[in-house]
């Protein structure tokens, strides 16, 4: 199963337990669309991506869908999102996931960096309430991608286990497939 799959299958597996939710990269929406029908007509994704094909691919997605409503698409890096998001969402986010590097097809350029990257996780990791999960896909297979993923499971590793469950690392054998991280705030 694509670990994209399993991302999703993570934070579909109980229902939210709160129908606000963080897309930190919506490249072509696919994960902002799972998100949007899973927060329902009273829930809200909040979605970020620094590209403007990203956001146009993502706004065009949830027309398609019929969910325009359930999203709003940012245009900003997610070290910003405490910039744009709601009062009511601090501490009150059911689901955020990361899928990091870049989008295929598109320039590596605008792949995601370690250290925004994990500016971006701690923010987002004290935004979940509590039952609220996070998932993160790394991609090492590129240089950048290397580095940041290193850095992402180190970070992942040091978290509080009385804050955090977290789930054992999702990857094969080979150092160069994707890594799904998984955690809970408790
Ligand atoms: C692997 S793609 C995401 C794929 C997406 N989840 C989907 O379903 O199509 C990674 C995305 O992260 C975006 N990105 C890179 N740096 C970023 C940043 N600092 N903040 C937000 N998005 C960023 C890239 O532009 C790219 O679209």
């Amino acid at each position: 199963m694509q670990l994209t799959t399993l991302a999703q299958n993570f934070i579909a597996a109980s229902p939210l337990i709160s129908p606000l939710a963080i897309d930190a990269t919506c490249g072509n929406g696919n994960d902002t669309i799972f998100l949007a029908r899973l927060v329902g007509d009273d829930g809200h994704v909040y979605a970020f991506d620094t590209q403007a094909i990203a956001i146009q691919a993502s706004q065009q997605y949830l027309i398609t869908e019929n969910f325009s409503r359930r999203a709003s698409l940012h245009q900003i890096s997610h070290t910003d999102i405490l910039s744009v998001l709601p009062e009511f969402c601090m501490g009150n986010i059911g689901a955020c996931m990361f899928n990091l590097g870049y989008l295929p097809g598109s320039d590596q350029l605008w792949t995601t960096q370690t250290l925004s990257t994990l500016g971006a996780l701690e923010i987002c990791s004290e935004l979940l309430c509590i039952g609220g999960k996070m998932s993160v896909l790394c991609y090492p297979g590129h240089t950048t991608g290397a580095e940041e993923t290193k850095a992402v499971v180190k970070w992942f590793k040091s978290l509080n286990s009385k804050r955090f469950g977290c789930a054992k690392p999702a990857r094969s054998q080979n150092p160069k497939s994707p890594i799904l991280l998984c955690l809970t705030r408790l």
